[in-house]
């Protein structure tokens, strides 16, 4: 019996899979992590962030080309103050520990979401991590960061009709680039895949439109638990998947 390819569990076999051109995750559940093990919530928030340097170091090794990660919603205002404060200054931390690692991989850091609100002295820090690493040619990391999928499209619209406004742009004019082209991801394109760990099987207001072919895999690991054979498992499991985009056969990626 011959071995199919995508099922076939050797590292060398593996490696010919379809990977993810733009793999989104939503990295949930360091709460119920640090709860398990007696520990605080934040103490989850810093594991969380241990997996998320593997997982970058992941999508490098397997070539994964854009990485979108959700590390704090719009929504995640409604928690207490010290754990938004903790989170913020955890982004801050991993910037500065990470920047020079990041440089090194060539990755290039983007930051998604809204800018209005946020202390000057964050807005200084994600100009500076986008601009230091503006010229690297490898992975992209996506960073959703005060993200959320509606408030985008918000935003979008109202891009899009203060140009019908001033009449630079006719209603019947507007199509589906317009819209993909005035959201925070304009030039990206839509994630082929979306993890989301913990076992919720929401998309939680993450990348709403982008998200309209995206084969959604929900894993039961906590976030702070999702490791090198997680990772494998998630891409066996997209490798398996049909996708149509509305045809009748699969599309080949
Ligand atoms: C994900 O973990 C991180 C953020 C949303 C910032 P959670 O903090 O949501 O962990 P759970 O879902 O409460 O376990
Ligand atoms: C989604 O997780 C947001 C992030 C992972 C940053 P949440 O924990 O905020 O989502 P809900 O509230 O369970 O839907
Ligand atoms: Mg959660």
């Amino acid at each position: 019996m011959s071995l199919d390819p995508i099922i076939a569990n050797t590292a060398a076999q593996r490696q010919p899979l379809r990977v993810p051109v733009h793999m989104g995750v939503i990295m949930d559940g360091n709460g119920r992590w640090a709860k398990a093990r007696g520990k605080r919530r934040t103490e989850g928030h810093i594991e969380g962030v241990k997996s998320l340097r593997n997982l970058v170091e992941l999508c490098i090794n397997y070539g994964v080309a854009h990485l979108t990660v959700f590390s704090f919603s719009s929504e995640n205002w409604s928690r207490p103050r010290e754990e938004i404060a903790f989170i913020f200054n955890l982004l801050r931390r991993f910037v500065a520990s990470d920047l020079q690692r990041l440089i090194r991989n060539n990755v290039r850091v983007r930051i998604i979401g809204t800018r209005a609100g946020l202390e000057a002295s964050l807005l200084r820090l994600i100009d500076d991590v986008e601009a230091k690493t503006a010229g690297n040619t490898g992975l992209e990391l996506i960073v959703a960061f005060n993200y959320g999928g509606k408030a985008e499209i918000v935003e979008a619209t109202r891009r899009i009709a203060a140009d019908v406004a001033a009449g630079r742009l006719k209603p019947e004019d507007i199509t589906e680039d317009t819209i993909a082209s005035s959201l925070y991801t304009s030039g990206i394109p839509d994630p082929d895949l979306i993890v989301r760990t913990s076992g919720e099987q929401r998309i939680s207001n993450f990348l709403l439109w982008q998200a309209a072919y995206s084969e959604l895999v929900f894993v039961d690991e906590y976030w702070p638990d999702f490791d090198e054979a997680s990772f494998l498992r998630v891409l066996e499991t997209f490798a398996r998947r049909e996708r149509r985009f509305g045809g009748i056969e699969a599309a080949t990626p």
